[in-house]
């Protein structure tokens, strides 16, 4: 059997273990998925014993280990993780190698969710790790326009500048109101703590989309504001979750698994 886990802390409530079971029956193979909790200071080690064990093929990292992992495997990262400096996905063969999936996740559920981003001008709201892992694979989508805004404003200007790409812009939250967006996101962790950042000038009844990265059994407040703000639709992060446990199954296995029944099955559950 090939052996599969998701790292973090807290990962009591990861849906990834019945994500990748039924992607695991739709693809024929069969595979145990297990959560492991690590403490902050016992996370490498309890990884690298992990991959020990001659029958696991692989796993996911999730918060907060990701800058962790990718710290550990930096030498042998795929373009995202470098572009993030984080790892979600971790791959054995001969070595270990590490993957960032997340921004691919969310582009496949953005592109199911509105048709094409060709064009599409998108704003990201918060500029940490999670705003970060998605930049490269947007822009590789061919928006036209990529404003990162964030309640700190010198830490929007310092991820931009991370990244050279003239689609990107860091924007002051009071110059908000000038701009017209497709697709509005939240990357912020505010959600996280039932919490929204300050939305006050965005253009919200202008979008065609707005999207939260974080998922709930409920719409979250994020969604509710923007709802109030006349967002016409609005997305929790369901759909990026499934699209980058599908990446990161492909990555395993080399079969691409079908994502729309699974999120289906989740958002009944
Ligand atoms: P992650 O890896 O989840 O992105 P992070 O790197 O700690 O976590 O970044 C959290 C992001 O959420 C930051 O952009 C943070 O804004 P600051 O840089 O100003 O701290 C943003 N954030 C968290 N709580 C917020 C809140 N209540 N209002 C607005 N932004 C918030």
């Amino acid at each position: 059997m090939k052996k599969l886990a998701v790292f973090g802390n807290p990962v009591k409530h990861s849906l990834s273990p019945t994500i990748h079971q039924m992607f695991a029956e739709s693809c024929n193979e069969i595979i145990s998925y297990e959560k492991i909790e690590c403490s902050t200071d016992g996370f490498v080690n309890t990884l690298l014993d992990y991959f020990n064990d001659p029958d696991v093929i692989g796993c996911n990292i999730t918060v907060p280990f990701k800058q962790d992992a990718f710290a550990l495997l930096k030498t042998n990262c795929d373009d995202y993780a470098n572009q993030a400096q984080a790892v979600n996905t971790v791959r054995k063969t001969d070595t270990l190698s590490g993957f960032n999936t997340d921004g691919i996740g969310l582009r496949n559920d953005l592109l199911a969710q509105v048709g094409s981003l060709l064009g599409c001008s998108i704003l990201l709201i918060g500029a940490g790790g999670a705003a970060r892992g998605v930049v490269q694979p947007l822009i590789s989508a061919g928006i036209s326009k990529l404003h990162i805004t964030n309640r700190t404003h010198t830490k929007a200007i310092s991820l931009v500048n991370q990244f050279n790409d003239d689609v990107l812009e860091a924007i002051a939250p009071e110059e908000l109101g000038a701009n017209h967006y497709d697709i509005i996101i939240n990357c912020t962790s505010a959600s996280l703590e039932g919490r929204v950042p300050d939305l006050g000038s965005i253009k919200f009844n202008e979008c065609a989309l707005a999207y939260d990265m974080v998922y709930g059994n409920q719409p979250t407040v994020f969604m509710h504001h923007a709802a109030h703000l006349g967002a016409k639709r609005c997305s929790d992060g369901l759909g990026m979750l499934v699209g980058q446990a599908a990446e990161a199954f492909y990555i395993w296995t080399g079969k691409r698994p079908e994502t729309k029944d699974v999120q289906a099955a989740l958002k009944n559950t």
